[in-house]
């Protein structure tokens, strides 16, 4: 016999008494072989600990046992600032073991060794707080956007938009078409045959969604060319690209929300962090320094360096480049704390980044993972035994969809 944390309990182990709720409810017997149904049943009715006679009837090996048991030690230390009693996080816990399981959730440094100081325009003295509009509008010169975004952005705002407009705007720089062309025809789009034209395309999918797509890999493409090595890129692009296509998932079950504007808010949503990190280096740094095990989060810290968290920069960003208000107000309040519903479609953007994060997929910075807040999710409505569903989707989109954008 044997008393465990519920957090050490896994499947096959048997009851060694019988498990009753704090109300008498007899929730199983003695002898019962927990199964994954079981064990989420304990955690929600809030059973800290229980006794089990043997780890399991069919004994399952000795050798998987201690893998098992850091897996759950991590995923408990991941997810400390979250209740695990709570059906939406007893979930995420249970799919996050299996990622770990499969070897699919990814912890890595965003922050490469490279500290060498790089004189770039903007960059004031280390540990000074900036006033990063004025920067935006003064000193720090990013490079400009190409031409081609403002020709798309520009045509997309007019009501009598066409498709053939589009296309003939698009087709002007063939390596944007080209991309644009692949990931149309990635398994994601779910075409059977194989679109060819740019035209056909906004026509099957709707102006706006080529549009929003294009505008997205110019994007990603103009930052490509100011990465360094100070940054894991792909690691920070899968984390939005995965955070995109969640958006567009939970947006086809959600009432109300355009699916195309979710994806571009999931896809730039951390723009200004990456701004931070490739202009700002040694500030960012320091801030990481100051995190050491504080339980803090950087987006709360980069305000003491640059006036504004990264949300907030981004949103400037996207405004100085013309991106609709509604697009700029997601990327704004992706991790606001919210303390009545947010409206829809922030709070799909914020679930999704959560989501990403609690998953491990990609990496945006965050060392922790913050409590998911419950009024975003109560704006979602829907049921939380959908995220085994929508992650699993998720899964198998985000490589070949990060691998069109970012390759
Ligand atoms: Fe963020
Ligand atoms: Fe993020």
């Amino acid at each position: 016999m044997e008393k465990i944390n519920i957090n050490a309990v896994i499947p096959g182990m048997i009851l060694g008494h019988d498990v009753v709720t704090k109300e008498g409810r007899l929730l199983f017997q003695k002898n019962q072989e927990l199964s994954q149904k079981e064990i989420r049943t304990l955690k929600m009715w809030g059973i800290p600990e229980i006794i089990i006679v043997s780890e399991s009837r069919n004994d399952p090996g000795t050798e998987t046992r201690p893998k098992d048991q850091r897996a759950r030690q991590f995923i408990d230390h991941w997810f400390r600032h979250n209740d695990i009693t709570n059906p939406v996080i007893n979930i995420l816990y249970d799919i996050c073991l299996d990622r770990l399981g499969k070897n699919l959730f990814e912890i890595s440094s965003l922050f490469g060794k490279n500290r060498e100081k790089t004189a770039l325009p903007g960059q004031d003295k280390v540990g000074a707080v900036k006033d990063i509009r004025r920067l935006l509008n003064d000193r720090l010169k990013l490079p400009a956007l190409p031409t081609i975004f403002a020709e798309i952005n520009e045509a997309v705002q007019k009501p009598s938009c066409s498709g053939k407009e589009i296309a003939s705007i698009v087709s002007k720089d063939p390596s944007l078409s080209a991309t644009l062309l692949k990931i149309i025809n990635s398994a994601y789009y779910g075409f059977t045959e194989k679109v060819e034209s740019l035209q056909f395309a906004a026509m099957a999918l709707g102006t706006r969604q080529v549009s929003s797509l294009a505008l997205g890999i110019t994007v990603v493409n103009y930052f490509k060319g100011i990465s360094d090595k100070r940054i894991n890129m792909q690691s920070f692009w899968r984390h939005s690209v995965a955070c995109a296509i969640t958006a567009k998932t939970i947006g086809a079950h959600v009432r109300g929300v355009e699916p195309e504007r979710v994806f571009i808010g999931g896809l730039l949503h951390d723009i200004g962090r990456l701004v931070f990190l490739t202009v700002f280096p040694d500030d960012y740094n320091l801030l990481l320094s100051k995190l050491q095990g504080q339980g803090n989060f950087l987006y709360q810290l980069e305000p003491m360096s640059f006036g504004c968290n990264h949300a907030q920069f981004g949103s400037m960003l996207t405004e100085t480049w013309n991106f609709s208000d509604k697009i700029s107000k997601l990327i704004h309040h992706h991790h606001d704390e919210f303390k009545t519903l947010p409206q829809l479609e922030i709070a799909v953007v914020y679930i999704s980044n959560w989501l990403v994060n609690a998953t491990g997929i990609g990496f945006s910075g965050e060392k922790e993972l913050p409590a998911l807040n419950m009024n975003a999710w109560k704006a979602l409505v829907i049921p939380p035994s959908l995220l085994d569903s929508i992650m699993k989707q998720v899964d198998r989109q985000v490589v070949e969809t990060v691998r069109f954008f970012y390759e």
